[in-house]
């Protein structure tokens, strides 16, 4: 089997991606404590770069001190930020023929670092501080949008080749779409187009300013496993508003993380143990693929065989995969499989690389385990 359709080219609006193997976006802990790019986050995305994915997604990127609650995320408060940036982008531009998209986040209500106080666009409660987030003022909404679009083109002066709103995992964006996270009355809030005002004024408001070649796409959640969340079938709606207003692409993503009131799946890096359970997201894919008119979708969450990966391909069922922890265990992994070894990501699923991101930047404590076995 030689996995032609997973490595063929295929476009995300104007730019070409060389395979269908897109880097999902994941915080590795490895910006400085500030925010700012460092020698071993740029070697992070060399490996990337070298290991064969065509499409690189940056780590999320927080764009303001009270949205970036993350440990050791990259930020991207003001023109500071920008040099280091430009660096990591022309790196690797110089190594490679990959690209790099810039994902932009609002962490919200679903912060780590609690000297920030969590936002939202409704006073809901917050598990962390044992109390409910800060509702939003119509006003702090705007300046929160204008940031996104400021972050957005800086992203796009600074030779990213496209952007990624962060809409999903109950950071602030996927609240807004959110009718548990979502209660406002006024412009922001109450029907699903209310509800997805936020994201179609960033949308507007970046293509205004970066022209129609430089796309723009989101990550979206689809669902929120809790009584009076988000459906599958508003998500539906949600995506076809979106395609509508423009957004090249769509990752679909789920899950919110308030434990108290979600099923199993709660989060997107779900920990699952055999292959049958991976793919999990194809659900969320086929009910959106109907409204993507011809924009691509991607099939991200337990992807690892990149057999079956071709095969939903070919049959037109998704247009590229997105991969996170198989790709922090085996940066190489699509030069594995285009060089004949098709067997399935090494990586098991442990969410160990999570806990590492906090303490001095991810890897696979997996393989570590192993090498200190061997
Ligand atoms: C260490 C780690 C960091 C992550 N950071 C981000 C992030 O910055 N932005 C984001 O949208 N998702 C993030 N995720 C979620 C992944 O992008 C992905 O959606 C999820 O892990 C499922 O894909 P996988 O099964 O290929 O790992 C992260 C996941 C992990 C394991
Ligand atoms: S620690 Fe390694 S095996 Fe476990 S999820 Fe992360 S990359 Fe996969």
């Amino acid at each position: 089997m030689e996995l032609k359709h997973l490595f063929s080219p295929k476009k995300i609006g104007n730019v070409e991606i060389k395979n269908r193997i897109i880097r999902s976006a994941t915080w590795t802990g490895t910006a400085t404590a500030d925010g700012y790019v460092t020698d071993k986050l740029i070697n992070f995305y060399n490996k990337l770069a070298e290991g064969g994915t065509g499409l690189i997604i940056s780590g999320y990127i927080g764009i303001e001190p009270a949205g970036a609650a993350t440990p050791y995320m990259a930020c991207w408060f003001d023109d500071s930020y920008t040099s280091g940036q430009k660096k990591l982008v022309k790196s690797v531009h110089d190594h490679s023929d990959v690209k790099i998209a810039a994902q932009i986040a609002h962490t919200g209500n679903n912060l780590m670092k609690l000297e920030y106080e969590p936002v939202g666009p409704s006073a809901v409660w917050n598990r962390r501080v044992k109390k409910d987030c800060r509702e939003l003022t119509f006003a702090e909404i705007e300046k929160i949008a204008k940031r996104f679009v400021d972050v957005g083109c800086k992203a796009y002066e600074s030779g990213y080749d496209m952007v990624q709103i962060h809409g999903a995992h109950q950071y602030l964006l996927s609240d807004f779409i959110s009718p548990v996270g979502n209660k406002r009355t006024d412009d922001y809030g109450g029907s699903t187009e209310k509800r997805c005002k936020i994201l179609v004024d960033i949308y507007n408001q970046i293509r205004d300013s970066v022209g129609k070649d430089f796309p723009i796409f989101i990550k979206l959640n689809t669902r929120d496993y809790c009584e009076g969340g988000l459906t599958l079938e508003e998500a539906k709606n949600i995506a076809k508003i979106l395609i509508d207003t423009g957004y090249d692409a769509i990752e679909p993503s789920s899950g919110i993380v308030d434990f108290k009131f979600t099923e199993r799946k709660t989060y997107a890096a779900v920990m699952f143990k055999t292959e049958e359970e991976g793919n999990y997201f194809i659900p969320n894919v086929n009910a959106l693929k109907p409204v993507m008119k011809d924009r691509p979708i991607i099939l991200m969450g337990g992807v690892r065989n990149p057999i079956t990966a071709d095969r939903m391909i070919k049959d037109d069922i998704i247009d590229f995969i997105a991969l996170s922890r198989p790709l922090i265990r085996e940066p190489g992994l699509p030069n594995r499989w285009v060089s004949g070894d098709q067997t399935p990501a090494h990586c098991i699923n442990c969410n160990g690389c999570m806990g590492a991101s906090m303490k001095g930047g991810t890897y696979c404590v997996q393989l570590e385990k192993l090498e200190k076995e061997q």
